[in-house]
């Protein structure tokens, strides 16, 4: 393939948004929605990547470095239409070399296929090529308007006739251009219309005049679905869980009831893991083969081995990691802990900043307080153990391999291995006081 640079446009304000947040920043599956039109170009194998963004967007400028700091990032100070937001990546434009992509921040459906198709209708010769789509309503986009089958211009849907916005060929969004042609024809665009704006879409009417070919792709509507507001945002989280959960279970996932099951965009889960209703997974989960995740349960940042089992009503935050069969049962919280092979959490139990062996059994209510106020200490616990219910193990704390601690203990010192700890105060017995009680009460 000929050599590929993409500039990707993010600096609108999203006014209709009417967000405080840049509208790139909202995310769908987790992921902001820039990053899914980052990864598209990079998977088409951009070599070169630019981005424009909005005067003040900081947020997205670390994004854009957080997903690929070799990508050049360029200020749109004054947003004036989207030709001259491509205008200002002039510096990676003016000696690129083979095929310019231009894709939109607010799209993040594209693939990296339609973006290797849209290269090669440059490649066959075209100057400019532009992803066609029907939309259902194409109130709002651009339209395609052809002539003998030929595409001659694209009319925005605010300059366009009552004729002219019948057509139901409309724009979705992203352009090829012939890399030696793209700067010569957005320098000559204007801004007289309807918005006062410089139009990447009146590239088509005067290659033409250029006498330069010009030529339409066309492509699903699905991948060129486009986010201006917030219903079109819960639209697009819908089509991508929809895409999400569809992949899931064909590649082997046991999904229960699926339209309750919530991915994030890099969520991992192996063929026969099976997940029961009411599951969220926040960014950042890979489940191995046989894990089952059980109702209502909320995962991120983690990891389950072969036949794990999670819930249900459990929660694991990042850093949990759970072992080969261990079991981390219902209104559990687990953070930045490894849990052993076979070791079991099973009730009510906050397991922060830990590790613990290999089939050790950790009783109801257990909680290791790892954090003063100010920092967090670890706590470490041996294979076999047993953590008596309702103990608080206060860390830096060790358990050694095969060592007990009596329930409702309250531990603050190490506990050698194969130890019995006892933490409480004793039991005391008084015969006959409760009767003398209700006696003393006129009970009795
Ligand atoms: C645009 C197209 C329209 C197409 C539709 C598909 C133009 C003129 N119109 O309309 O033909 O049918 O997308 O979704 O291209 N941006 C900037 N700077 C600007 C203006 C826009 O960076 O000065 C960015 C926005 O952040 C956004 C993208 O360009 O990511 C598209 O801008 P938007 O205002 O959403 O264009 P549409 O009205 O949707
Ligand atoms: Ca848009």
């Amino acid at each position: 393939m000929a050599h590929l640079t993409t500039i990707i446009l993010a600096a609108g304000e999203g006014t209709r948004m009417r967000s405080a947040k840049p509208k790139v920043l909202h995310a769908i599956g987790g992921l902001p929605m820039l990053g899914f039109a980052m990864r598209a170009a990079q998977m088409a194998g951009a070599e070169r990547l630019g981005v424009v963004i909005g005067p003040g967007h900081d947020d997205v400028r670390r994004l854009v470095e957080n997903e690929n700091n070799a990508a050049d990032v360029y200020v749109q100070e004054e947003r004036r239409g989207t030709a001259h937001a491509v205008l200002m990546a002039r510096p990676s434009l003016q000696d690129a070399e083979g095929v310019v992509i231009v894709l939109f921040g607010d799209t993040p459906f594209v693939t990296a296929e339609t973006i290797a198709r849209l290269a090669r209708a440059v490649e066959d010769g075209a100057a400019v090529a532009v992803a066609g789509m029907r939309p259902p309503s194409p109130a709002g986009y651009g339209r395609l308007v052809t002539r003998d089958g030929k595409l001659v211009a694209i009319v925005e849907d605010k300059d366009a006739s009552a004729e002219e916005k019948r057509i139901t060929l409309c724009n979705g969004g992203l352009m090829a251009f012939d890399a030696r042609h793209i700067l010569p024809l957005l320098d000559a665009i204007g801004d007289d219309n309807a918005q006062g704006e410089f139009y990447l879409t009146d590239a088509v009417a005067l290659a033409n005049r250029r006498g330069l070919a010009v030529t339409a792709v066309e492509i699903g509507f699905a991948e060129v679905f486009g986010v201006n507001d917030r219903a079109q945002l819960a639209e697009a989280e819908a089509r991508f869980q929809e895409a999400r959960r569809k992949a899931a279970m064909l590649a082997g996932v046991t999904l229960v009831a699926p339209e309750t099951v919530f991915f994030s965009h890099d969520t991992e889960l192996a063929a026969d893991v099976t997940v029961e209703p009411h599951v969220v997974f926040a960014p950042g989960v890979r489940a191995a083969s046989g894990a089952l995740i059980r109702a209502f349960s909320h995962l991120e940042g983690c990891a389950l081995a072969e036949g794990a089992v999670v819930g249900p009503y459990a929660r694991l935050r990042p850093g949990a990691e759970v072992g080969r069969k261990a079991k981390i049962g219902n209104f559990c919280e687990v953070k930045a802990a490894a849990i052993g092979e076979g070791a079991k959490v099973n009730h009510l139990s906050y397991i922060g900043d830990a590790s613990i062996g290999a089939g050790a059994n950790i009783g109801a209510g257990t909680i290791t307080c790892n954090y003063d106020g100010f920092s967090k200490y670890r706590t470490e616990i041996g294979a076999g153990a047993f953590i008596g219910s309702n103990s608080s193990l206060v860390a830096p704390l060790a358990v050694g391999d095969g060592a007990y601690v009596g329930s409702g203990s309250v531990v603050t010192k190490d506990v050698p291995a194969d130890a019995l700890a006892v933490a409480r105060g004793r039991q005391v017995e008084k015969p006959g006081w409760a009767d003398a009680f209700r006696r003393r009460q006129g009970k009795k």
